[in-house]
């Protein structure tokens, strides 16, 4: 099975694409970790991107799409993928669909997370994770039950991203407005979208996801 997580900056995604690896062994495919890792290693990729990502704009069609190629190049046959924070323009659900259809396989849902944008501030500035197994947390709504000691890993190295202050946010709002949420429309036509209350807490939103998964 092959999904999609859309939403807006700190609807979750990446928090419900975590959950979904460790109960279906899913492949969580973010573009937003592959480009930190690529800025992390300073590739090439990761010296194009870093400044744009600083600003909240969107990196290039082509260098996310070829990213994400890669990656399901590396998965183990029949192994299901979340997309999570891909595609987000038109011209990439296209690749999408040409970059899956070259695999023999298809997209399953379109799993939408709506959320009340003046939230999200509050969820992204909250945002910390696991440095060394990459586990995400929030200030108030995701404390590790042990303070200072990560959950799965023990952990005691936390970091927060450099784009998760309140101005880049809005930046990282207004592209989802005008580039991402367009693209609903496109799998509207197709049948596979299910939504969400983004809004509800972490365990209830999960538990609505799986009911989507499991039509
Ligand atoms: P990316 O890394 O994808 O960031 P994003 O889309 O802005 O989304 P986030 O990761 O901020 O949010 P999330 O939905 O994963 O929320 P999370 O689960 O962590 O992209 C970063 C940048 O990379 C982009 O700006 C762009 O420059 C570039 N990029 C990436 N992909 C690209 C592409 N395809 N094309 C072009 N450029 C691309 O949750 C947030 C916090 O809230 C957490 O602390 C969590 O614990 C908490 N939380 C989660 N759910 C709940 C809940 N239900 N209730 C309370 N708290 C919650
Ligand atoms: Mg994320
Ligand atoms: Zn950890």
């Amino acid at each position: 099975m092959n999904i999609i997580l859309l939403g807006p900056p700190g609807a979750g995604k990446g928090t419900q694409a975590q959950r979904l690896v460790e109960k279906h062994g899913m492949r969580q495919l973010s573009t937003g970790d592959m480009l930190r890792a690529a800025v992390k290693a300073g590739t090439p990729v990761g010296l194009q991107a870093k400044a744009v990502m600083e600003r909240g704009e969107l990196v290039s069609d082509e260098i996310v799409s070829a990213l994400i190629g890669e990656e399901l190049d590396s998965l183990a046959p029949g192994q299901g993928a979340i997309f999570d924070g891909y595609p987000r323009t038109a011209a990439q659900a296209e690749s999408l669909d040409v970059i899956l259809a070259s695999r023999n396989t298809q997209l399953d849902h379109v799993v939408e997370l709506e959320v009340d944008e003046e939230a999200l501030v509050e969820r992204i500035t909250g945002r910390f994770t696991c440095a060394n197994c990459g586990k995400g947390y929030h200030d108030t709504f995701e404390q590790p039950r042990q303070l200072g000691v990560c959950d799965k890993c023990g952990g005691t190295q936390f970091k927060r991203r450099p784009d998760d202050n309140e101005e880049t946010v809005r930046t990282r709002m207004v592209e989802y407005r005008a580039k991402t949420a367009p693209i609903l429309p496109i799998y509207d036509a197709r049948g596979i979208v299910g939504r969400v209350n983004g809004m509800a807490d972490i365990d209830h939103v999960t538990a609505a996801i799986e009911r989507i998964l499991a039509d």
